[in-house]
Formats: C-alpha cells, structure tokens, sequence
C-alpha cells in the first residue's frame, strides 16, 4: 500500500498518521497539507523524520500542484481529511468552505481519475466526512446511511456537496470511491475552537464556559483514535462504492460534556469541582442551531466488526488531561488567526 493523505496536519488527519505510520513501517505515506490555521505540524512531529512518511506543502484549491503530487507518488489509496469543519466559523467565511471542500475535492477526484486511469484494481479513495450533511434529528432517530441529505450550515452544505461528488464519481467513472460520516470527533491535536476543546483550555485557566443557548443541544461523540480505527477498517475491508456511518454511541447534552470536563479538570488540578462548575455562562446562541445529531452504527459493526473501543467518560478524562499536558503544542496553535477568531466571536468572554 501507498496512502495518501490529504490534511494529515488537521486534528483527525493526524490522530490517524500519528497511529498507523509506526504500525506499518512496510507502507509508505504522503501527507498534502495546505497548513492554514488549524493545521499544524507540531502534532506529527513523532512521526516526521520517519523512512515510510513524507510531507508536501500543497493547497487542494490548486489543481496542478495537487496532480503534480499524485503523480509522483502513485498512491494505491487515498484518505481525504482535508476540510474546513468549523460551523461558526462557516457561518462568517462560506467562501472559504466552498474553496476547501468543494473545490478542494474536486481537484482530488480529478487528480486520482487522471493518475490512476484505468488500473483501478486495487485503488481506494476514502473521503471523510460527516453526519452534519443529514441535517438535525428531533428528541428521536438516529441517522442511517439511508437517510437523506438535507444539511443546514454553509460547512454541511459544502460537505454534502463533496459527498455528491465523490459519489458521483464512482457512479460515472469508476472511480473505487468509499466515504464514511462520522459524529463528533474529540481527542488530542484537536485544534481549540470546538467544544471540547474550548471547555478544556478555559476550565484549565479559570475562564469562563461559554455555553451557547441553554446548552441543551445533543451532539453523539466519537473519540479519534476510535474514528482513526474504523477508518482504516472501510479502507480496506469496506466494498467500493459504500457508505459507512461512524458514531461513539455517546449521546451527551452540551452541558452534560461541560459538566464532565469540569470534572476532570477538578480531579487534574485539585480544586472543588463546584469552583470551575461557577466559570459556566450561557450566551447567545449559534444562528440555524442543529438540534440533535445521532448515529445508528448498525452497518459498519455488522458488515466489518467494527464498534467503539473508548467509554466517554475514559475519552474526557484523557483529552482534558492530554490538554492540561501540552502547553507546548497549545502556545504553538494560539496564532495572530486563532486570537483574532476567538476575540471576535466571544467578544471578549472566554479569553
Ligand atoms: P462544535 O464543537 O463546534 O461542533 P458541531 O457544531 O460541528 O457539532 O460544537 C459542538 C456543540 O457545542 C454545538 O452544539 C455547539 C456547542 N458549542 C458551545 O455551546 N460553545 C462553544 O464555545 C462551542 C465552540 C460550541
């Protein structure tokens, strides 16, 4: 196998590196990675002068360069990481959604349909994406690989957009497609503008939570290394031309995973869990809010045995304590963007 990765210096993209590049000293990798602002090589840098990685500093939206570097890897298999993922931010910058993930994916279907031609055996090209293109799920339901399409924010809307696409190109040209969508992903190397997080960095430094709404939205979390697993598992066992879900069966409520990650930050640092329980502030909510996401893992543990190793409580605990270990890689992601982002759309509430 040679795999190629796009986005591998994003949080998933590395998670998934930093597990299978020692594991399999026999497979080579590449990494195209645009490195904006939520990508960041410090995460790989335990990988990065190993024999069987490489790293090439290349933007999806550039379609030459994208099948310059197909071309001279030949890869067997490509996994497609590569995404802008953050809803808020999508709801200030589309454009940037579109170009990433749109665009971005376009270019990869037609580099690996030009490179690849028709010696397409033993080939796989595995896009990831997400349950958000599904939409939003009331009080019950879950969502299957059945259900259709119907996202609600400029990210989803770019994501399902990808998704057609790659499906597209199996139906019309044979291209061995296969994509998973997957629930909220949580873990190490997860860059600080998502939920957990957030929650974790300000818990740690006494700021406050800013809990949207009344923090009553329910989101199904996944832990990475878990994603990382099942991932690998529809690359090589899954059949061309699928679809798998990928949930953690861990339905919470936004305040009951605040409410863990105070927890774990009290038994981390010693202090009463009631004093960073008093950092919570609810503020406004996110425009188009998505009530309820739920994934039926049915499919992919009865067609290739694949389930959620990690509880959620085990998970939290880790990832709070991962942050509260790793100023470094934090000091090193808190760019001139990163400031900027969370000055603006806190407004000066949790920094
Ligand atoms: P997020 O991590 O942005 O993922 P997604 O929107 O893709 O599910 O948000 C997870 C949930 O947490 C979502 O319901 C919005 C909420 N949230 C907050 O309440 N406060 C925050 O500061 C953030 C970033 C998210």
């Amino acid at each position: 196998m040679r795999i190629l990765v796009t986005g591998g210096c994003g949080f998933i993209g590395a998670n998934f590196l930093l597990k299978y590049v020692p594991q399999l000293p026999d497979v080579q990798f590449l990494n195209l990675d645009a490195l904006t602002y939520a990508g960041n090589p410090l995460s790989l840098q335990s990988i990065a002068d190993r024999e069987n990685y490489d790293f090439a500093h290349i933007n999806l939206a550039n379609d030459l360069e994208v099948t310059n570097a197909v071309e001279g890897f030949q890869p067997t298999h490509i996994v497609h990481f590569a995404a802008e993922t953050h809803v808020d931010r999508s709801i200030k910058y589309p454009r940037d959604f579109l170009n990433s993930n749109v665009i971005g994916t376009f270019n990869l279907l037609e580099a690996a349909r030009q490179v690849w031609g028709d010696n397409l055996s033993d080939k796989v090209f595995h896009h990831v994406s997400t349950d958000e293109v599904y939409g939003e799920l009331g009080e019950t339901g879950m969502f299957e690989e059945t259900t259709p399409y119907s996202p609600n924010s400029p990210y989803s809307a770019s994501k399902a957009s990808s998704d057609h696409m790659v499906r597209a190109w199996n139906h019309t040209y044979g291209l061995p497609t296969k994509i998973t969508n997957c629930s909220n992903n949580y873990g190490p190397y997860q860059f600080p503008e998502k939920l957990i997080p957030v929650m974790s960095l300000n818990a740690l430094a006494g700021k406050p939570l800013p809990v949207y709404g009344k923090g009553e939205n329910i989101r199904d979390w996944l832990f990475v290394g878990d994603h990382a697993e099942a991932i690998f598992r529809v690359m090589t066992d899954g059949p061309v031309g699928e679809t798998f879900n990928i949930g953690g069966n861990a339905e919470r409520t936004n305040l009951q995973v605040v409410h863990g990650i105070c927890q774990a930050v009290a038994e981390i640092s010693n202090q009463p869990v009631e004093k960073i329980q008093d950092q919570i502030t609810f503020v406004t909510d996110r425009p188009g809010h998505d009530f309820r996401y739920a994934i039926d893992t049915t499919k992919i543990k009865n067609e290739l045995g694949w389930q959620p190793s990690q509880s959620f409580e085990e998970g939290l605990h880790q990832t709070v304590k991962w942050y509260s270990e790793n100023p470094n890689w934090i000091e090193a992601v808190k760019s001139g963007e990163y400031l900027k982002w969370i000055n603006e759309h806190y407004q000066g509430e949790s920094n």
